[in-house]
């Protein structure tokens, strides 16, 4: 019997089987065990002989069994330190470090600086209202920026905004007066893509409503805003233009932030930049969003977000700034 024991122990590949081997011999219903609880039956004379021999066999397969399930234990750390061995001297993964987009960083600055000036931003979703997006700004029906070849209509009420100016109209029509805000988002327009056209680019808007607001703060507004985004010598020049929500309108060019003024590549030889548009938000508009005009005047200014950022990183195609190609954008 014990040599059986021993020689199966020594067979033995797991800690459960050698358990198992355990119960076999020494359990309550082992083999060495009822061979104990035999003991009585015998004669006195051979009870000490054979209790003798029975508890050796006893000691020797218990004695297997433990050495045996030590040596298992220790196959097996040594099999797991062997599998999580760590080579230190191999190089590291490669570990990527998001950034910020080069129109993030304009947003996030343009924002700043009107935040300095004591303004909010306000958003709005980027599926509007045909009447947001044009009625309430005035647009008359047969405007062409209406048309479906410049427009993206899911229907006839709802459209992609072609411009950031209906969350001008939504905040005049929700908040309370006076109104001081900066609206940065995405727009859309039905443009083939070429390098200065998208059919996606982003604007930000200004609006500014409340008792005796002039055309001359509007000024100062824009120009305290291109020294500090351009640089401090940076001089703007207001030409007359038309927005079917602002009267008086004008375009906003600036000096040239490369040549100052002398003319340039970055220029075209102009010494001059077109930025913006702007204006005093028309009456019509006041009324359509339940202002009176006769207490109230407001200005407005919007810029394309997309067309500074590649002014001031001279990038020379829009395109560039939608593709997510890594190699473009490590560069910011
Ligand atoms: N929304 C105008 C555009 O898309 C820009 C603008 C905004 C002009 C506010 C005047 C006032 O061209």
């Amino acid at each position: 019997l014990q040599e059986t024991a021993l020689s199966e122990i020594k067979d033995m590949q797991s800690i459960e089987q050698v358990e198992s081997l355990r119960v076999k011999y020494l359990g309550k219903k082992g083999e060495i065990t009822s061979i104990l609880k035999e003991m009585g039956k015998l004669s006195a004379e051979e009870r000490p002989v054979i209790g003798k021999v029975a508890n050796e066999v006893r000691e020797a397969i218990n004695d297997a069994i433990s050495s045996k399930k030590e040596e298992l234990k220790n196959i097996e750390k040594q099999r797991k330190l062997a599998e999580e061995v760590l080579d230190v001297t191999m190089p590291a993964k490669e570990f990527r470090v998001g950034k910020k987009h080069p129109i993030s960083k304009i947003t996030d600055e343009i924002s700043d600086i009107f935040i300095g000036m004591g303004f909010s931003i306000a958003e709005g979703p980027e599926v509007e209202t045909v009447a947001n997006n044009f009625d309430a700004l005035n647009a008359p029906k047969d405007h062409p920026s209406r048309d479906m070849s410049d427009t993206f209509y899911i229907n006839e009420e709802l459209l992609l905004r072609t411009q950031t100016s209906p969350v001008q109209v939504r905040t005049m029509k929700n908040e309370e007066l006076p109104i001081k805000i900066i609206s940065p988002g995405r727009c859309f327009r039905f443009d083939a893509p070429d390098a200065t056209h998208s059919p996606m680019f982003h604007q930000i808007e200004g609006l500014v409503v409340g008792k005796d607001v002039t055309m001359a703060q509007l000024k100062g507004t824009l120009d305290m805003f291109v020294k500090k985004l351009f640089g401090e010598n940076t001089k703007t020049k207001f030409r007359p233009h038309n927005f079917p929500f602002t009267e008086p309108s004008a375009e906003v060019d600036v000096t040239c932030f490369k040549c100052g003024g002398e003319g340039c590549p970055m220029c075209k030889g102009e010494g001059w930049i077109e930025i913006l548009g702007a204006g005093m938000v028309h009456p019509n508009v006041l009324r359509n969003c339940g202002i009176d005009p006769e207490v109230y005047s407001g200005f407005a200014f919007g810029m394309g977000l997309d067309r500074i950022t590649m002014l001031k990183y001279e990038i020379d195609d829009i395109r560039l700034l939608f593709e997510n190609d890594m190699r473009f954008l490590n560069q910011f």
